[in-house]
């Protein structure tokens, strides 16, 4: 296959042209992860693929990343099927974040595949966390260098209806998890601003959420400045993966009395500390 990469704003993503994703070779899985190294989010359109097709694509990633909390469907348990109904008011991933970092292994990458969209709305809005970190001031990023992050699921917090029926066991608490406030990319190198909503990262290790929050509030507001953002627009048969080793996103909750099915599979990271 011969892939062109399309980038989709200045600060980050690609649309990858060219490919069929019902059979990837070693060659074009190397392309492809090339890309995703320098763009942090890909997508491809037009693609049609079934559950064990998308579950052999993630796997060239890695091995799936099970979600504490939520369950996969019945025959393909790594599969989460998101949706949203028409009636539905919230919906789920509506803020910013990257997925699974109120674990101890949070996800290395998150592939999302678009079932049925609204026909306008429903985007996701992603940002480049490399950015984030590289437009600090250095005496900002010596200060943060050392510092970890205390993060933990919300199980009460809004999700669509259709989520929060399919959250497993809500009235136990979750577990906490600590990560690196800067953290380096595990294949690059390069260090990123490490860092989710309100109700993930709570506060900085050894502070209280009242002595934390002016600090993460200027750093949450930073990383998602519209200059190191890109959106994509889903069509039915659009597939995309993104990094979340240093990437946030958040999907937009713009599309009342539509309906938007998604299937996401997230592949396992490795411990940040
Ligand atoms: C997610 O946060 O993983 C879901 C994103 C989306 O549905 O656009």
């Amino acid at each position: 296959m011969t892939l062109e990469a399309v980038p989709l704003s200045g600060a980050m993503g690609a649309e990858i042209r060219g490919a069929d994703l019902r059979d990837v070779d070693d060659e074009t899985f190397a392309a492809i992860h090339d890309i995703l190294l320098d763009h942090g989010m890909i997508y491809f359109r037009n693609q049609d693929i079934t559950p064990v097709q998308q579950l052999a694509l993630a796997r060239r990633w890695g091995e799936p990343h099970f979600h504490p909390y939520m369950p996969g469907l019945a025959n393909h348990p790594e599969i989460i099927e998101i949706v949203k109904n028409p009636e539905d008011t919230h919906t789920f991933g509506g803020n910013w974040h990257t997925d699974q970092m109120f674990t101890p292994t949070p996800a290395m990458g998150t592939m999302l595949y678009a079932k049925e969209v609204p026909a306008a709305g429903g985007d996701t809005m992603f940002a480049n966390l490399y950015l984030a970190y590289e437009t600090l001031s250095d005496g900002l990023k010596e200060a943060i260098s050392p510092l970890h992050t205390f993060n933990l699921y919300d199980k009460k917090k809004g999700r669509s209806s259709v989520m929060r029926g399919k959250l497993k066991e809500p009235e136990k608490p979750a577990e906490p998890a600590e990560h690196p406030l800067v953290r380096p990319h595990t294949e690059t190198g390069k260090p990123v601003l490490y860092i989710c909503y309100d109700r993930i990262t709570r506060h900085i290790v050894g502070m209280s959420e009242e002595e934390s929050e002016p600090l993460l509030d200027f750093l949450r507001h930073h990383s998602t400045r519209p200059e190191f953002t890109c959106r994509l627009r889903w069509k039915v048969g659009t597939l995309a993966f993104w990094d979340n080793r240093c990437v946030q996103h958040m999907a937009l909750n713009d599309y009342y009395g539509q309906r938007r099915v998604m299937h996401r599979i997230t592949i396992r990271g490795e411990r940040t500390s």
